[in-house]
């Protein structure tokens, strides 16, 4: 016979559910996509294991449009609490990472309240179609009250899904400063499942926020400060220009691979391009699937502009080496660094990430 402590331990990732739901007929509740948790070592502790319960099943819904969750907890049998050990307060442990409206009752009514009408917060700021589906990017300001809100119902999917994902903490935002921008994707159907659904269900989201970019000042000084208001006497006059950090980045499991997070990266990235105040992109500890994405996405920006300026190497690398051991060879003489400072400039890549770009394409134009 198993001993207790096998017999009433689950794995987390697979007794936890996320479904994404639209209202249905009569008051029963549509499930639209359902998943499971890559990671819950962060809710749950590094074992990934939920103590106390035999047949569990932890299902976190999320209305599909404005991401309202609800927790519905359910198991064949629960451990009875025997010295000090006890079942693991789900409730309690979930609520860390849930905003309190997650274990409310009444979720079924709220889900169909005025959903027909709803629209993301924010305002469209792009549109595209995959496989005949239509979809939308929103953007909008985390002061945005119905955004904030959206943010904290969902936050939850970041450490679920982000290796090492960080939690915005709502109640240290300084809400004096615009810092602040969140992305949507969303589907939009042209016919609901149901005449009580909305037309609009979440495909994923992107969170950035602004860092100042101090101007050099001395011949080698450039440093970035987080945004501070109001600004230091150091900054130079163009004080204004910032450098625009993506923060959080996640398409849901049922839409990825089909090109969102693609078009989601290109939406933001777009509006980096249009606004004059922000010099540079950069991206918060990315991890390897998004350096692949972001990899992608500016190589097929980059390409065409690094051959129509002719980029290549100015002399053979290896007679470089040779010099080098003697003396470091300046990167000026192997490369046209003019050339390709006014590209990385006009495109507001950062340093490493466009030196990455070039090594990129010039391994290319190796026969
Ligand atoms: N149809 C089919 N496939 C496509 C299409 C298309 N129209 N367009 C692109 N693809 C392919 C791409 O070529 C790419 O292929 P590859 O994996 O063989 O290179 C693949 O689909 C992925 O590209 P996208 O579909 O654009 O990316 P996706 O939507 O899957 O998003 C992401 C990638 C964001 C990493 C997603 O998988 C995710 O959210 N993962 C979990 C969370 C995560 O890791 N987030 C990033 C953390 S870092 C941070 O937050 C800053």
């Amino acid at each position: 016979m198993a001993a207790p402590s096998e017999e009433f331990s689950v794995n987390a990732n697979e007794a936890i559910r996320i479904a994404l739901v639209q209202p249905g007929p009569n008051h029963r509740i549509l499930t639209r996509h359902e998943f499971h948790p890559q990671f819950t070592y962060p809710i749950v502790g590094e074992a990934e294991q939920i103590f106390g319960y035999k047949g569990l099943d932890v299902e976190i819904q999320f209305a599909a449009h404005d991401l309202r969750p609800h927790v519905n907890i359910t198991y064949e049998k629960k451990f009875q609490t025997i010295g000090t050990t006890s079942a693991l307060d789900l409730n309690k442990t979930l609520g860390n990472f849930l905003p309190p409206i997650a274990f409310q009752q009444g979720f079924e009514k709220e889900l169909q309240k005025d959903a027909t009408k709803w629209t993301p917060p924010g305002v469209c700021v792009n549109k595209y179609t995959r496989g005949g589906q239509s979809y939308e990017v929103w953007a909008g300001s985390l002061l945005d009250a119905p955004l904030r809100a959206l943010v904290d119902n969902i936050q939850i999917l970041i450490v679920l899904f982000i290796e090492g994902g960080q939690f915005i903490n709502l109640d240290d935002v300084d809400w004096t400063l615009d810092r602040w921008r969140v992305y949507l994707v969303y589907h939009k159907s042209s016919e609901p499942p149901t005449p009580l659904a909305c037309p609009y269900s979440f495909v994923g989201y992107a969170t950035t926020y602004r860092f100042y970019k101090f101007q050099k000042t001395g011949p080698e000084r450039e440093d970035v400060t987080p945004f501070s208001f109001p600004p230091s006497e150091e900054i130079t006059p163009t004080k204004l220009s910032s450098r625009l950090r993506i923060s959080q980045f996640l398409i849901t499991p049922p839409y990825q691979q089909h090109g969102h997070g693609s078009a989601l990266y290109q939406a933001i990235y777009d509006e980096v391009l249009a606004d004059p105040t922000i010099v540079e992109m950069t991206v918060e500890d990315p991890s390897e699937e998004f350096d692949k994405l972001r990899d992608l996405n500016d190589f097929d920006k980059l390409e065409p502009q690094f051959k129509a300026a002719d980029i290549k190497i100015n002399s053979s690398p290896f007679a470089s080496v040779e010099r080098a051991r003697l003396k470091a060879v300046p990167t000026a003489t192997l490369l046209q660094v003019d050339k390709l400072q006014t590209i990385r400039a006009k495109n507001k890549i950062a340093s490493r990430q466009f030196s990455r770009m070039v090594e990129m394409y010039l391994l290319a134009q190796i026969p």
